[in-house]
């Protein structure tokens, strides 16, 4: 089971054989629902196998006096125990720098941080063993909240600043101009399958990894640098994972470590799945936001000048704060203009969680400022939210159309899908409606809410826009599809084996999707910031191009015609038409180029072009292009108790010329319902001293189907101009649909007649809320 490679997927009858565009269903879809699709616990375990489990802090903050690791080592079925001294390379599982130990050195920085590690032949023994390290601990004081983390100007990165215009003179000059704060609360991740890693030792002091990541070569450097090796000595493949949502990019790395340092040292094959108690508590979550803004502007409306200060909780480590901190920074406008800027974006250090990528990784936070703006400044107008928004949309209406940090947004497509969004949900009569209800219900309060969005996409560390793909035509002309993306549910393997698909004119069948492994495309960057079908697309077309053209080159001579003149469709190589007589089957060309002795293996690369910041002075033009979405939903609260459901959403969402609308509906839908979680009932909770206490399903809150609105019309932009060189000019689409369940805060803010709410809003929120309003004059 260690060459990564999983046997290719069984024949689906009625799957229809369609290249880029065609709806198809996931290609592991008929898997995932019979249980038959195979996760990192499902296979098959390597002989002598030990089990892994990590002892972890109690205390969020404190002097690490003593660690007996003796009672644990003399339990049943107990190899080894495991700490800090232990690790034959660094003590350093820091995906960007260095400073973050995996396993707590002197000093312990939160409740949850890895001690030590027990090694068992059995789970149970191991987590048994695990529970009896009793760790002596001198407390000391922790910090457990972004604002006392801010007041203490104690950071994991340097504050980043976004200027545009002269701010302090803008606000000076507005007519008028609000002062406000608020939070926003962070998210567990939730995937389904936990952390897990599977290492094997083999000749030579490799070390094979398998492991549930989405960045698999993260995950490699990490293994070799705990284990104080060369890169060349590991290899980590990935067939899919279930569920990441962006909490299997970094925190995969050092599941992937702490399992091959016990393989280094026990020199047996070791499993590390993290029980969802140990999962929760020691990986970081969504970082929670502090705002603190003022803004300028006028009786109409518009926003002139705004001065804010977005600060994420980092926890205790800086992970990849810098990068969440500067996509909320430069989205913090969204898709809104407004001419005197100043935005300061930081990372408190607390004794929390190490905070980390989630689903739009701060590009929710930073929209969630502008909607918390938009919303009080329509308050003291006393228009209707929307109409303030679509007042400052950028590009618009004499708006400008450049980002304070120097790049254009699309107005037009801002407009569009917000009239679109706006119709298709019968704004006007539904208004009245909701409106007529509110009037007459002694308890129940409706509401709605709308949400526009532009979305950047790109990574903001540019010179992570790059991928790998590796292809094989095998001799009877089936293709075998390698590439640096991972597979975590969202659809990126069918996406761009349909890509494949098209370039050789061959039916997907015929195409053979294999596992992510460092070994097969090195150096890749992590499948994060939605770009997975963007980046790799264009990495397998290239390719499969590659292969091709040798091919065409080949059946030209056998046809007696150029190799320009050689189409490949139907699973065919024809001289010059489809239906023409001269054909060779996809499978005789490949045979015949075997024969002939031209290579029918290619690597494939490619880079986003145009793209550029400068971090100095941030200013640039970071992304490849824009998403732009939209959204209008419908609530309805009891205001006896808080509690409330979402009835309706309408979403129009561009996805350029989709590649797969199946699947980038999945997307929209599952983005969405995940968004509604964070806002509304997805609650972490930490007691006084800094313990996480929402640890599990039972105290943790995710959306379940019965959260899903009754009415979910989802639509794709139709005619969606992709101005970019997109493949095949798709969108990206994995995030940015998760932006538009702030529609469903807006319409609780709507529902209850308040301008703002602290988030996620439970039932206590929202009761809260009602309450204060009520008594309020
Ligand atoms: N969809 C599913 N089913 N499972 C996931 O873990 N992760 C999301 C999104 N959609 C995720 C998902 C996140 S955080 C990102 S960045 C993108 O998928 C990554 O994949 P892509 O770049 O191929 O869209
Ligand atoms: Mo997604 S948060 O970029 O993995």
């Amino acid at each position: 089971m260690m060459d990564g490679t999983l046997p290719r997927p069984p024949k689906e009858p009625g799957l229809p054989h369609k290249g880029p565009g065609a709806a198809l269903r996931h290609d592991s879809a008929l898997k995932h629902t019979t249980g038959e699709a195979r996760f990192a616990d499902d296979l098959a375990e390597p002989a002598g196998l030990l089990h892994a489990a990590f002892a972890l802090s109690p205390v969020a903050h404190g002097r690490l006096l003593a660690l007996d690791l003796g009672p644990a080592r003399a339990m049943p079925g107990v190899v080894a125990v495991l700490g800090a001294g232990d690790v034959p390379g660094e003590n350093d599982i820091a995906p960007i720098g260095k400073g973050e130990p995996l396993f707590a050195e002197g000093i312990v920085q939160f409740a949850g941080q890895p001690l030590a590690m027990v090694l068992a032949t059995t789970r149970d023994a191991a987590l048994l063993a695990a529970a009896e390290i009793a760790p002596e601990i001198e407390a000391l004081p922790a910090v457990l909240s972004v604002a006392e983390g801010f007041s203490r100007a104690q950071f994991v990165i340097d504050p980043m600043v976004m200027r545009r215009g002269d701010v302090a003179a803008g606000l000076a000059a507005a007519p008028l101009r609000i002062e406000a704060e608020f939070h926003l609360g962070g998210q567990e991740h939730f995937y389904l399958e936990g952390q897990i890693a599977i290492a094997t030792p083999g000749e030579d002091g490799e070390m094979q990894v398998l492991s549930s990541t989405q960045h698999p070569t993260e995950a490699q450097h990490i293994v070799a640098r705990v284990l104080g090796c060369d890169y060349n000595r590991v290899t980590v493949a990935c067939r899919r994972m279930g569920g990441g949502f962006g909490g299997k990019e970094s925190n995969a790395s050092w599941v992937a470590a702490a399992a091959a340092i016990g393989a280094r040292v026990t020199g047996r094959p070791v499993k590390l799945r993290l029980a969802r108690r140990a999962d929760m508590l020691a990986t970081g979550k969504r970082h929670p936001f502090l705002y603190r803004w003022t803004a300028g502007f006028d009786a109409s409306g518009r926003i002139t000048a705004l001065r804010a200060l977005l600060a994420a909780d980092g926890g205790w480590s800086t992970d990849m704060s810098g990068g969440v901190v500067w996509r909320a920074v430069t989205h913090a406008l969204n898709c809104c203009h407004v001419e005197d800027v100043e935005i300061t974006g930081c990372a408190v250090r607390t004794n929390m969680q190490s905070h980390t990528a989630f689903r739009g990784f701060g590009g929710p936070q930073g929209a969630m400022l502008m909607e918390d703006v938009v919303h009080r400044v329509a308050a003291a107008c006393g228009l209707p939210p929307e109409e303030v928004r679509a007042r400052n949309f950028a590009g618009v209406a004499g708006n400008g159309d450049e980002t304070p940090y120097g790049q254009k947004v699309e107005g037009d497509l801002i407009s569009r899908v917000w009239a679109e969004a706006r119709r298709d949900s019968e704004w006007d009569r539904r208004r009245a409606e909701i409106a007529a209800f509110n009037a007459t219900h002694p308890t129940l309060r409706r509401g709605l809410g709308s949400m526009v969005l532009a979305f950047g996409i790109s990574f903001g560390i540019m010179h992570l826009n790059q991928a790998g793909a590796l292809v094989h035509v095998y001799s009877d002309g089936s293709v075998r599809l390698n590439h640096g993306g991972t597979e975590m549910g969202q659809g990126l393997f069918i996406k761009v084996a349909q890509v494949v698909s098209a370039a050789f004119g061959v039916d997907l069948e015929h195409i053979a999707i294999t596992a992510t492994s460092t070994s097969e495309v090195p150096n890749t960057s992590a499948t994060a910031a939605s770009t997975g079908s963007d980046l790799n697309g264009w990495a397998a077309h290239n390719a499969a191009m590659t292969i091709r053209d040798r091919m065409a080159e080949v059946a030209a001579k056998r046809f007696g015609i150029a190799p320009e003149l050689v189409v490949f469709a139907d699973n065919r190589a024809w001289a010059e038409r489809i239906g023409a007589n001269l054909f060779l089957d996809f499978g005789e060309l490949a045979k015949l180029c075997y024969l002939e002795r031209v290579s029918l293996s290619a690597t494939g690369f490619y880079k986003t072009p145009d793209i550029h910041w400068d971090r100095v002075a941030m200013r640039g033009a970071p992304f490849f292009y824009f998403s732009y979405g939209a959204s209008v939903s419908e609530v309805i609260v009891d205001t006896l108790t808080g509690e409330h459901r979402c009835l309706r959403t309408d979403i129009v969402q561009d996805c350029g010329r989709s590649l797969n609308p199946a699947v980038d509906r999945g997307q929209i839908e599952g983005a969405f319902v995940q968004g509604m979680g964070w806002l509304t009932c997805e609650e972490l909770w930490w007691d006084a001293q800094g313990r996480l206490r929402t640890v599990g399903p039972s105290t943790y809150k995710i959306p379940g189907s019965r959260d899903v609105p009754p009415a979910f019309n989802v639509r794709l932009l139709e005619g969606a101009p992709a101005r970019s060189e997109t493949i095949f000019r798709s969108k990206a689409v994995g995030e940015p649909p998760l932006l538009l369940a702030i529609s469903v805060a807006n319409a609780l803010k709507d529902a209850l007649g308040v301008e703002t709410l602290d988030l996620p809003a439970t039932p206590e929120r929202v009761l809260m809320a009602w309450r204060k309003r009520a008594i309020l004059p």
